[in-house]
């Protein structure tokens, strides 16, 4: 990867956090015509957010929370447009799955599009369910034993 990239934590109602709605908004819903803000995002400040910056810009978000003492989850996987492709979905991903690895997860779940299946399955990534519409959007949940 040929970029200027650091990732850094995101607290919870700072500008950086707001930053983090907007990329997910682009990426997650506003193609779809939907707004995240008309959510209930409070679930947010239980997780650990991290921006993805090129500079000090932040172009991506990943998130990481935990489903049971051994499992933690993968959540909020998303670049803006211009700059996927590049290597940068694989590098977050990564740095995530370390820290998980680091505090003791035996794996890693996660709630997938059917359109980045190969992504994820290029990680490692297991399909475990049939896909189901999240959003309108055809998912399916996933899981890396780490
Ligand atoms: C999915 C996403 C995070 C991938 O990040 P990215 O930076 O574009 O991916 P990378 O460049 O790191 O790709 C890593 C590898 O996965 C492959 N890959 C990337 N997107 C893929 C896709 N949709 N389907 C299959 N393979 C894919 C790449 O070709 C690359 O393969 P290589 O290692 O053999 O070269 C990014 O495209 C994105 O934000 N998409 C929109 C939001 C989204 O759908 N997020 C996931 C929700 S579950």
């Amino acid at each position: 990867m040929d970029m200027d990239i650091s990732i850094k934590s995101i607290s919870y109602g700072t500008d950086e956090y707001e930053r983090s709605i907007d990329i997910r908004n682009e990426a997650f819903r506003k193609p779809w015509g939907l707004d995240i803000r008309d959510e209930d995002l409070t679930g947010d400040k239980d997780m650990d957010m991290f921006g993805g910056y090129l500079g000090n810009v932040m172009i991506a978000t990943i998130f990481l929370t935990q489903d049971d003492e051994e499992t933690a989850r993968i959540k909020s996987v998303a670049i803006l447009k211009e700059y996927r492709g590049k290597g940068l979905g694989k590098y977050l991903m990564e740095y995530v799955e370390d820290i998980a690895r680091k505090r003791g997860y035996k794996r890693i779940n996660l709630m997938g599009r059917v359109s980045v299946e190969g992504f994820y399955n290029k990680l490692n990534y297991k399909t475990i369910s049939e896909p189901f519409d999240y959003h309108t959007i055809p998912h399916i949940d996933m899981v890396k034993e780490l």
